[in-house]
C-alpha cells in the first residue's frame, strides 16, 4: 500500500524536475502566484492528445504566434487553422477546436468555464481533457489520466489486468491520490514522471521518488507494467490519388468532406480508399507515378497508387478546384497527401515548390 506522503512526494520531486515546456507555468512561477491562461492550457491539451511534446511543440508556438488570444483564434478562417493543423493527424480535433474557441466566444463572453462538468459541453473536450484544463488552468481537484499516468498507476498499485480493461482500476487509484493541495502541479508531476521516469521501457525506478511506495517495484515487475490486451492486425486499404497539374502549375486540389478520415483537410482527389474504383476528377493523360503511398492510420495501413497528368489550360474538372501554384503550400496537407506529391512532384517538368 503507497505512503500516505506519497503526493508530497511527487511534488517535491515536481519543484525540482518539471519539465520546461512552452504552456506550461511551472511550479517556481505558480507558487510566486501567476496563473496558466486557459486558451494556452486547453490549446495544448488538445494537441497533445494522441501527439508527441516534441511534436506538439512546434505546432503550439505557431498556433499562439498566429492566434496569441482565444478571440483571435475564433475569428480565425477555418481554412487557415486546418492548414496550420495540416501533419498533427487527427483532424477531426482541429474542425472542433475551432468551434470550440466560437462557442466559448458566444456561450461564456470569451472566458473558459472553470469546472470539468461545465468545460465538458464544449465541443471537444472529453472528460480527459476537461479534466486536465480544469486542474491545470483552475487548480481543480481532478484526476487527470493520460498513458503516462496509467503506466504510473498500474505500477504504483501493481495492477496486473490488461488495458483497456483496467482503466476504470487505474482512474480509481488516480483519483485517491489526487490532493486538494496544488492538484494542478500533481497532475503535472505525474505526467512528466510518467515521461522521463517511469517509461514505458527499462523504467529508472532507482531514481524515482515514488519508488519506496512502488508495489510493482516490490516484487520485481514494473517494466512488465501495464499489461496490455493483444490488438487485432490493422487491415490494408488501397487507394488512388489524382495529383493534376496544369499549364500555369496550379494544382488540381479537393477539400475533403468534414465529416470522415482526414474530414476538412485539402487533399488530391481520389476515392474512398475502399476498393471501388474512381474516376479522374478532369479530363487528360493521366499516368501512374510509378512509387506507392504507403501510410498508417490507428485503424489501417492505406497503399494509395499515385496518377498524375500534366492538364490543358482549359480543363474544367469534374471535381476539386484549382489552387495557384503561388499560394499552394504542401505544408497544408495532411501527411499522406503530402507523401502523394513527394511522389508526384518529380514527375512534371517545371520547377515545383517545395
Ligand atoms: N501530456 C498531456 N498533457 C500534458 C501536459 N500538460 N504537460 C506535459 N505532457 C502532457
Amino acid at each position: 500500500m503507497p505512503e500516505p506522503n506519497l503526493g508530497a512526494a511527487l511534488l517535491d520531486w515536481y519543484d525540482d524536475h518539471a519539465r520546461d515546456l512552452p504552456w506550461r507555468v511551472g511550479p517556481a512561477a505558480r507558487a510566486a502566484g501567476i496563473v496558466p491562461d486557459p486558451y494556452r492550457v486547453w490549446l495544448s491539451e488538445v494537441m497533445l492528445q494522441q501527439t508527441t511534446v516534441a511534436t506538439v511543440t512546434r505546432y503550439y508556438v505557431r498556433f499562439t504566434a498566429l492566434w496569441p488570444r482565444l478571440a483571435d483564434l475564433a475569428a480565425a478562417p477555418e481554412a487557415a487553422v486546418m492548414a496550420e493543423w495540416a501533419g498533427l493527424g487527427y483532424y477531426s480535433r482541429a474542425r472542433n477546436l475551432i468551434a470550440c474557441a466560437r462557442a466559448v466566444m458566444a456561450r461564456h463572453g470569451g472566458v473558459f468555464p472553470d469546472t470539468a462538468a461545465e468545460l465538458r459541453r464544449l465541443p471537444g473536450i472529453g472528460p480527459y481533457t476537461a479534466a486536465a484544463i480544469a486542474a491545470i488552468a483552475f487548480d481543480r481537484a481532478e484526476a487527470v489520466v493520460d498513458g503516462n499516468v496509467e503506466r504510473v498507476m498500474a505500477r504504483l498499485f501493481a495492477v496486473p489486468d490488461p488495458l483497456p480493461a483496467a482503466k476504470p482500476a487505474l482512474c480509481a487509484h488516480a483519483d485517491r491520490l489526487t490532493p486538494r493541495r496544488r492538484p494542478g502541479d500533481h497532475a503535472q508531476a505525474l505526467m512528466d514522471l510518467g515521461a522521463t521516469i517511469c517509461t514505458p521501457k527499462s523504467p529508472a525506478c532507482g531514481i524515482c521518488p515514488l519508488a519506496p511506495a512502488c508495489a510493482a517495484r516490490a516484487v520485481g515487475i514494473a517494466a512488465e507494467l501495464p499489461r496490455k490486451a493483444p490488438k487485432p492486425p490493422k487491415p490494408v486499404r488501397h487507394g488512388v490519388a489524382y495529383v493534376g497539374r496544369r499549364a500555369d502549375g496550379a494544382l488540381l486540389v479537393e477539400r475533403r468532406p468534414d465529416r470522415g478520415l482526414l474530414g476538412g483537410m485539402l487533399g488530391w482527389p481520389g476515392c474512398d480508399w475502399r476498393g471501388a474504383p474512381a474516376d479522374p476528377p478532369a479530363e487528360g493523360a493521366w499516368r501512374d507515378a510509378g512509387a506507392e503511398v504507403r501510410h498508417s492510420f490507428t485503424h489501417f495501413h492505406l497503399r494509395l497508387r499515385v496518377m498524375v497528368a500534366d492538364l490543358p489550360a482549359r480543363t474544367r474538372p469534374a471535381r476539386g478546384f484549382f489552387e495557384p501554384a503561388h499560394s499552394f503550400r504542401p505544408g497544408a496537407l495532411p501527411i499522406a497527401m503530402r507523401k502523394a506529391w513527394d511522389v508526384a512532384r518529380g514527375q512534371f517538368a517545371a520547377t515545383l515548390p517545395d
